[in-house]
């Protein structure tokens, strides 16, 4: 792959003709297991799908099938992953409880990346924008698990020190199948659900007086309403080609693919600029207030908590 960086002049179409296109290089980053050159993989692919674009040269083969291979995603031996049941909340008071939060985050944002390359190679026939937005995302995510990573060093860990689940990476194999399901289940409800216990984290990491960590939070905040913004935009697209009604379109694929029920409280002013429309943050207030009342149901009948 030719350098563009190192070039003096203005690339053109030719610095482009790398002997692989840009999916398949996103399906390496994705096989990668280090996580440092995960991230730098992604950010210099970004980089090259960027210049190549602005300067009229994509290379993403859209039309190109390409055929999953085994082991995916890349990832390292550590952590451990577990049942999430088997995972319990630590106290934020104490420096170790916050270094555990900080790598539950970390692991979020290491999948996070997963996810979105997995977006970029694995689902042809989608207009190049599509690819290039995820590998954007991609590009965010691994921004996020450096900072994170870099957080954690200061508490005197890394990441692959603590156990970790893998809900999200089973979601993404859930859907591997149907973009539109992608788009539904992973930006419009894993990424949203971030919308939603990002504010309360940080607050919590503010009062234990980790302004550094809140400050992380941030950042992670402001560019996740942007990656469920483009889910949004692409599941609106897909359902547009399809003929299909987003929100008929939404009920049903939330419970084929068994969508985890969304509880509140929900951040909807994020929600909202993330492109949810009325009608969404509605049923999404319905449906938390039903399944308040059913878990009420369930607590009155057999006096236990379900
Ligand atoms: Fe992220
Ligand atoms: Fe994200």
């Amino acid at each position: 792959m030719n350098s563009v960086a190192s070039t003096d002049s203005t690339p053109n179409a030719d610095d482009f003709n790398a002997p692989g296109n840009w999916r398949l290089a996103a399906l390496d980053a994705l096989r990668e297991c280090n996580p440092a050159a995960k991230a730098e993989a992604v950010c210099a692919l970004q980089a090259l799908a960027q210049a190549g674009m602005s300067c009229g040269a994509p290379n993403w083969e859209p039309k190109r099938e390409l055929d999953a291979p085994a082991g995916l995603p890349g990832r390292p031996d550590r952590p451990e992953l577990v049942d999430p049941r088997q995972l319990r909340r630590r106290s934020m008071s104490t420096p170790q409880g916050r270094a555990v939060l900080l790598h539950a985050l970390a692991h979020i944002e290491f999948n996070a990346i997963n996810l979105a390359l997995d977006a970029v190679w694995r689902f042809a026939g989608m207009p190049e924008t599509f690819y290039a937005d995820w590998l954007t995302v991609a590009a965010e995510e691994a921004y996020h698990f450096s900072l994170l990573n870099a957080r954690l060093a200061d508490y005197g860990h890394a990441y692959g020190d603590f156990p970790a689940h893998n809900g999200l990476w089973e979601m993404c194999e859930r859907t591997r199948d149907d973009v539109l399901a992608r788009m539904a289940l992973v930006p419009r409800v894993l990424e949203a659900r971030g919308l939603d216990v990002a504010p309360p984290i940080r607050a919590r990491l503010k009062q234990a007086g980790d302004d550094e960590s809140a400050a992380v939070l941030d950042v992670i905040l402001r560019d996740e309403v942007g990656h469920v913004r483009i889910g949004n935009r692409w599941f609106r697209h897909l359902c547009d080609v399809r003929g299909l009604d987003p929100h008929a379109a939404w009920l049903a694929l939330a419970e084929q693919y068994r969508a985890p029920r969304m509880r509140g409280p929900f951040n909807f002013e994020a929600r909202r600029s993330a492109g949810f429309d009325d009608t969404e943050l509605e049923t999404l207030a319905a449906q938390d207030a039903s399944g308040d009342a059913a878990d009420e149901g369930s607590r009155t009948g057999d006096g236990s908590e379900k």
